[in-house]
Order: structure tokens, then C-alpha cells, then sequence
């Protein structure tokens, strides 16, 4: 049974601000298996982490490659030389790293295909790219997939481009990554062009118990891809327990009748594209109505700081804020219960009662 770590991450301050526009959030090892199981199901020669961070993708290969008896060379790029330190640490030699480059993976690509890639990219947002970046990028997208890609997309948009143009005939890519990556203005031009070039073999979504980052504030999805002819079909699965023993045996084409940590959803890609990769199936693909039918609707206050101005109504009183000067608000999706919230002045619900910005 591997070793699970977990990461404690900073919520605050300096070592937060230094973690986002480096994107570096580590994957845990139980979603780190089940990933590498998907990419390394044939027995590839060498795998490619395009984002090595401290090596939890190579850890997992070297445990999938040894229980399947054989050799694997690895391969991994990150632009922070720091890493190896953390890689070694977290028990990578110098055997494991030999083959690791310091270079961007998006700006510098590798020169030849890989059969088997996974990837946690960094996670940086529009906002944090510059001009000029974000001008190199977007005509990059425009020249691999000949459509305008929204330049409202973030790094790890372009990172999933360049890792699609990176895989090998037939190879296969496990790719998490937060689910604003089926949500955004540039969502559907991106998973056209993906869907109609690729085979998405699944998608894994997890409920928010089970949700690899519990300390950071997205909802994380898998893509299982496959350099291959496109099917009309692919499984959308609902991660509910940290467990990869089913979510293994999904990902290797190996059905059950029942699970226990998971549900299995067989989907039409037309369905789950009109739908949105990132929510379940529905029947109805074409609603008639919109939230913004019936209520105008816009992003909220940008509080700059959630872990000093977001607080519970009991913290305000303790720190004598009247109410005056709290605002509702819903910080997180996860954080409203059930489908309904009504946000009615003096409504008594758990949901809400947690939810006050100082202002
Ligand atoms: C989200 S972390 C993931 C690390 C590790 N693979 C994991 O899953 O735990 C992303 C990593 O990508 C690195 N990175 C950031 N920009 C990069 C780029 N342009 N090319 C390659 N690596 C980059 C960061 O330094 C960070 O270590």
C-alpha cells in the first residue's frame, strides 16, 4: 500500500502569494495512482511530467512501473530549480531526476512525443500573465488549434495545448486541473477543438469530500485523453472517497456492476459538451432558462484577503462589527448546501451564517 502524504498549504500571506505565481500545489498520492495507472496502462517506454514540482507523478510511475514489472524512463521539466531539492526529499534520486529540465514547457517545448504524460499544471490566472505573454500564448493557441482561444484563459489552458501537441500517437494524458477549465469564456472553443481531435477516454469529478486540494478553493477535475480517433462515449466519474482502488480499476477499462467510493456515468460527448464537462449528466441539454432570467448576476466583492475579511456572524460580534458593515456573501460553492439559496435579509441558515464580508 504507497505512503499518502499530505501537504498543509500556507492560507496567507507571503508563502500563499509566492505559491500562486509559481502555480505550485501539489497532488496527493492517491490521485497521483490512479493517474498514472490510466497513462501507464500499456507499458510505455517513457513518461513526461511537464511539471515535475517535487515529483509525486514520477513517485507513482516508479510504483505502477515496479508492480507491473517494467522499465520505465522518466522525463520532467519545471522552470523552478528548487524543486529538486523538494523531489529528492520526497525520495526521488538522482537516477529518477537525470532526465528532469529546467525549462517552460509552454514557451520552450521538448522536441520529440511522448506515449504517456501527466500533469498537474501551474495554475496561474489570466491576470497574472503579462501582456506580452499573454499575446505569445494566444497566438499559439490560435496556430495548434486554428480557434480563437478567449484570452481570459490561464496558463494551465495553454499547458493543456501544449501537452495535447506533445502526446505521441496513441499516447495517453492524465491532466488535473481546476474545473474552470470547462467554465470559461474560451471553454467551448477549447473543447471542440479538443474533442474533435482526441479521444477523452473520462472525466473524474470529485464531491467535495473527497476533493484532492481540501485547502484551496477550486474544484479539481482529471482528463483522461488519448491521441486517438474521437468516440462519441466516455465515462464521467464522481470521485466519493479518497480511495483509488475503483477509480484504478475504472480508468483500466475494468467495469463493475457496483462501487462503492465511486459513481459511473457512461455519457454522450454531444450531451456532456452542451451540458459542461465539469457537472453531471443531464437530460435536458438545451434549458430554457438561465440564473440570469430571473436575477441579475455579477461577480461579488473581490475581498483581496477571504482569510481576514471573510468571517462566521459569531467572529464579527466578537470583534464588535455591527452588521452595518457585513455584507452576505458565498465565498466558495461548496460552501451552499443543496440546490437553493435564497439569501433572504435575516435568513437563520448554516449555509449563510457562515458567509460575512467586513466592509
Ligand atoms: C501545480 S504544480 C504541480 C507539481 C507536481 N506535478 C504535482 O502534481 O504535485 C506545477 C509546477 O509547475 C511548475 N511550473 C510553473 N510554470 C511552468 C512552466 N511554464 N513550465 C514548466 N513548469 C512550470 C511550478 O514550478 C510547479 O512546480
Amino acid at each position: 500500500m504507497p505512503q499518502t502524504q499530505t501537504y498543509k498549504l500556507p492560507r496567507s500571506g507571503v508563502k500563499r502569494e509566492a505559491l500562486r505565481k509559481k502555480g505550485q500545489f501539489w497532488t496527493p498520492d492517491w490521485t497521483a495512482d490512479f493517474m498514472a495507472a490510466y497513462v501507464l496502462q500499456e507499458k510505455p517506454a517513457r513518461l513526461l511530467d511537464p511539471a515535475l514540482g517535487e515529483g509525486v507523478f514520477f513517485r507513482a510511475a516508479k510504483r505502477y512501473a515496479r508492480s507491473h514489472d517494467f522499465d520505465l524512463a522518466l522525463f520532467g521539466r519545471d522552470i523552478d530549480p528548487e524543486v529538486l531539492g523538494q523531489a529528492r526529499k520526497s525520495g526521488l534520486d538522482d537516477n529518477d531526476l537525470r532526465n528532469v529540465e529546467m525549462r517552460d514547457f509552454v514557451l520552450d517545448p521538448p522536441s520529440e512525443l511522448f506515449p504517456a504524460i501527466i500533469a498537474n499544471p501551474p495554475y496561474i490566472r489570466h491576470h497574472r500573465l503579462s501582456p506580452e505573454q499573454k499575446d505569445y500564448l494566444s497566438e499559439f493557441a490560435r496556430k495548434t488549434t486554428g480557434r480563437h482561444i478567449d484570452g481570459r484563459a490561464g496558463l494551465h489552458v495553454y499547458f493543456l495545448i501544449r501537452a495535447l501537441q506533445t502526446l505521441a500517437l496513441e499516447g495517453r494524458l492524465a491532466y488535473i486541473v481546476s474545473a474552470d477549465i470547462c467554465e470559461g469564456v474560451f471553454a467551448h472553443a477549447l473543447w471542440q477543438w479538443i474533442c474533435s481531435q482526441y479521444r477523452l477516454d473520462a472525466v473524474i469529478a470529485f464531491a467535495s469530500e473527497a476533493t484532492p486540494f481540501p485547502d484551496v478553493d477550486t474544484n479539481a477535475l482529471v482528463f483522461l485523453i488519448r491521441n486517438a480517433r474521437p468516440d462519441k462515449e466516455f465515462d464521467w466519474v464522481k470521485c466519493l472517497d479518497r480511495d483509488s482502488k475503483e477509480l484504478t480499476a475504472v480508468v483500466l477499462g475494468r467495469h463493475q456492476k457496483n462501487y462503492n467510493s465511486i459513481q459511473v456515468h457512461r455519457r454522450l460527448l454531444s450531451e456532456a459538451l452542451a451540458t459542461g464537462l465539469s457537472r453531471p449528466p443531464s437530460d435536458d441539454a438545451k434549458p430554457q432558462c438561465t440564473l440570469g432570467d430571473f436575477a441579475s448576476v455579477m461577480r461579488g466583492i473581490v475581498t483581496g484577503n477571504n482569510d481576514f475579511f471573510f468571517m462566521t456572524s459569531a467572529r464579527a460580534k466578537e470583534l464588535g462589527i455591527p452588521d452595518t458593515l457585513l455584507v452576505k456573501a458565498v465565498g466558495r460553492m461548496r460552501d451552499i448546501q443543496g440546490c437553493f439559496s435564497t439569501g433572504r435579509q435575516g435568513e437563520t441558515n448554516p449555509t449563510t451564517e457562515r458567509q460575512r464580508v467586513a466592509i
